[in-house]
């Protein structure tokens, strides 16, 4: 088949050539961009008398004829055409005859390939916004019940301190709400015009970037031809900041599959997010989050992979740069898919409160508790961590916990200590007094929920 290209060449590729530089197969879901950017291009041409009024209103019915039809699925794309991007300007020459060909007019492929990926992020950004905002509701709704369940805070894995378990679930959602400020500031720079920077150096005709770039509702344009046309660093930061959302989604993961298994039992997932064993009838797998887990993995070599196929490219644009599509893509895909997942996963889960509450009486988490006792009493705090220690080890050696230890055994320690370290021990104490900004105490927990709600 000829080419659109095709003036200079004596003969054509073979078809196994055309199908490896092909971008048609991906690149479609560009389709209603790329009609709107060149809408908005035919546009420009007419107001800037570059074409007829007359030819500008014929390209334009073809276009929304194209875009009714891309619509509707039926749209027939051929790997001869290469890319979404000739396959419509050929499309829009069946339909409407040569006047079609005057589309491209001040206008090259390079700055039209960018123009359709700023449209294509800047939508699927909020939408993924929009996305947080839902899995951070549902972590909320988890606190708001939650705040007086007192579950075993950890570092190491080992048990450290008890806190109150909205208090470990709001962690998730301040990680969140950062990554939804890293998306919304990415916005302004994803929200710029390339369209009109043509093939690398501009153009003759007397063109009017920034009308375009208004009627697509970009912000700004591009200041430098060659940037616009050659940098994918509004992708690569897109890829960057998926990145650390599945990063923080998966750390949550793991730790819904752990609270799932027997050995923990703090939570139980939803049947609708679990599976069962083909051959192990008592088994309930925590799947999905599983495979958030696991996809995050995919996201990382998106981003590298990009970051990979442009160290070495001279400017302007190079073909290599068609590969910064299908990363992108998948990365959309799987960050709006497990968002999606993530948000019935915590909205269903059942917390057991009981169980984590009976945790931290059966471990040495308030042994800090004990040592601030000391401390606020005038001991110095490296010499308080001594003396509690030392009960702990006596603990373990007769198979107790410090509260079970009779007062004669803290005062042969100590003497600042006096009866009411029993009620210092208790959680509900530990967890209550932590009242610091940002700590764990009921009451500060109770205080962000309130900011949270009021935001
Ligand atoms: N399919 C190409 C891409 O995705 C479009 C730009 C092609 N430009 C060119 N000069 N070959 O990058």
């Amino acid at each position: 088949m000829k080419k659109l290209w095709g003036g200079r060449f004596t003969k054509s590729a073979e078809q196994w050539v055309d199908e490896f530089g092909a971008s048609i197969s991906f690149d479609q879901e560009l389709v209603k961009e790329d009609i709107e950017g060149s809408i908005a291009h035919v546009t420009m041409l007419g107001k800037c008398g570059i074409l007829t009024e007359d030819e500008v209103t014929i390209i334009k019915n073809g276009l929304l004829r194209l875009k009714d039809k891309a619509e509707n699925d039926e749209l027939e794309y051929s790997v001869a055409n290469e890319d979404i991007h000739l396959n419509i300007e050929k499309m829009l020459i069946d339909e409407i005859g040569q006047v079609g060909g005057k589309l491209h007019t001040g206008r090259s492929r390079n700055d039209q390939v960018a123009t359709d990926m700023h449209l294509y992020l800047r939508s699927q950004v909020e939408e993924i916004i929009e996305l947080i905002n839902t899995l951070q509701d549902a972590i909320v709704g988890q606190a708001n019940q939650h705040v007086e369940t007192i579950a075993p805070g950890y570092t190491h894995l080992q048990r450290a301190q008890p806190i109150s378990f909205a208090h470990h679930l709001l962690a998730y959602y301040w990680m969140l709400d950062r990554d939804k400020e890293r998306l919304q500031d990415s916005l302004k720079r994803i929200n710029m015009s390339p369209l009109g920077a043509g093939a690398l150096a501009g153009t003759t005709f007397p063109i009017d970037r920034s009308y375009s770039a208004t009627l697509l509702g970009f912000e700004k344009i591009y200041e430098n031809s060659i940037d616009a046309v050659s940098d994918r660093d509004f992708i690569i930061e897109f890829l960057s900041n998926s990145s650390l959302i599945m990063m923080h989604l998966s750390r949550f993961c793991e730790e819904l599959i752990l609270w799932s298994t027997q050995e923990f039992n703090f939570i139980e997932m939803d049947d609708a997010f679990a599976t069962g064993s083909s051959i192990m009838p008592q088994k309930k797998n925590p799947d999905m989050a599983e495979l958030i887990r696991g996809k995050t993995g995919r996201v990382y070599g998106n981003l590298l992979g990009l970051l990979t196929v442009l160290k070495g490219t001279p400017l302007a644009y190079n073909k290599d740069m068609q590969e910064d599509k299908e990363g992108m893509f998948d990365t959309v895909r799987t960050i709006k898919g497990s968002l999606k997942i993530f948000e019935g996963m915590v909205s269903s889960m059942k917390v057991k409160k009981e169980v984590m509450a009976a945790a931290v009486k059966k471990d040495f988490s308030n042994a800090t508790e004990l040592a601030d006792y000391l401390a606020s009493k005038g001991l110095p705090f490296r010499e308080a961590h001594e003396v509690v220690g030392k009960l702990v080890l006596t603990c373990i050696e007769h198979g107790v916990y410090l509260s079970d230890l009779p007062l004669s055994v803290f005062k042969e320690a100590s003497s600042l200590f006096e009866d009411d370290i029993y009620g210092v021990l208790l959680p509900e104490t530990a967890v209550s007094r932590r009242i610091s900004a940002g700590g764990t105490g009921f009451e500060e927990v109770r205080r962000v929920l309130e900011q949270i709600a009021n935001k």
